[in-house]
């Protein structure tokens, strides 16, 4: 199998080193190009056998599976010099979910899929959220199933629920570091703990309270029962959390929506779907 990838940043590495590291796909089945070809090419350096190409065209010429990790707004130009090269039998996914995969393939003569990835599908674990267009055949959905199940937990989504589903998988690692760290600093803020202790601490706790989940010892629920023994200080927190949290969650996730949008408001206009 050889699996083409466009844009080598964060998730176009991302993917192809998670995908080395499950020994899903060996270095020497990866061609990949970027448009700072230098970066590609300290891939190349680093796994013995990715084959770097000049450009996208050489990707297309040599791969038929392709991933493309690039912007939004650098999808459909990119399409666009392609076109002359890209056959039916290429599949192209992309990673951005401001591009619907109807939008893909009405720009394509192939089908298309669309992964979101995580960046926790580094550890081989987490989602990864996967959409069909009309013309994937269960061959190629079953096929793309199982390669993600090498890195990750791979969830079939509808387009209806894409935003909320990436702030949940892909941006909910930076949210969850954001809640830490202000939980950390109201520490030392309020007693007298150093932030280096409590860093420690809390981090440690989340590496625990994620095994717990992965061994399917409890479920958010029984966890929080379990913990909160009656008429002891963790019911004191919680009751804290439960006054004050107020509706901070449900105005996050109307602001990515209406980010979500923009973001297509910009993109849409070049596409004809
Ligand atoms: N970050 C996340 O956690 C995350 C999660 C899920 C999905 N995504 C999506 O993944 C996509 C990529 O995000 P990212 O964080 O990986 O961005 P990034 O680090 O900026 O990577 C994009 C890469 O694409 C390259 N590129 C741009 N146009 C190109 C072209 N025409 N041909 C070849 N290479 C080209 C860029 O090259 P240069 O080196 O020249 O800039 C850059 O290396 C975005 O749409 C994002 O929404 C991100």
């Amino acid at each position: 199998m050889t699996i083409g990838v466009i844009g080598t940043g964060n998730m176009g590495t991302l993917l192809i080193e998670s995908f080395i590291r499950s020994k899903a796909i060996q270095p020497s089945e990866f061609v990949i190009t970027n448009r700072t070809l230098s970066k590609a090419e300290s891939l190349g350096k680093k796994y013995e056998g990715i084959q770097v190409v000049p450009n996208a065209e050489s990707v297309f010429r040599e791969a038929k599976t392709i991933f493309i990790c690039v912007k939004p707004l650098s999808i459909y130009p990119l399409l666009k010099k392609v076109g002359d090269v890209t056959e039916q039998d290429h599949l192209v996914i992309s990673i951005t979910s401001p591009i619907s995969v109807e939008q893909l393939e009405s720009s394509l003569p192939c089908p298309a899929a669309r992964v979101i990835p995580s960046i926790v599908n580094q550890t081989l674990s987490g989602s990864t959220l996967l959409t069909f267009g009309n013309r994937c055949t269960e061959e190629i959905k079953t096929s793309l199933i199982q390669l993600f199940q090498s890195i990750s937990n791979p969830i079939e989504i509808d387009e209806e629920i894409t935003r909320v589903s990436s702030d949940l998988s892909s941006c909910g690692p930076a949210f969850l570091s954001y809640l830490f760290e202000r939980m950390i600093s109201a520490a030392v803020s309020t007693t007298e703990i150093t932030e280096e202790k409590a860093t420690q601490l809390l981090t440690d706790m989340v590496i625990g309270v994620g095994k717990l989940f992965e061994e399917k010892a409890y479920t958010l629920d029984t966890l929080k029962k379990k913990v909160m023994v009656k008429g002891g200080v963790t019911g004191v927190g919680i009751q804290i959390l439960e006054d004050e949290i107020g509706e901070v969650f449900e105005h996050l996730f109307e602001a990515t929506q209406m980010k979500f949008i923009e973001d297509h408001k910009k993109v849409d206009p070049q596409f004809s779907v």
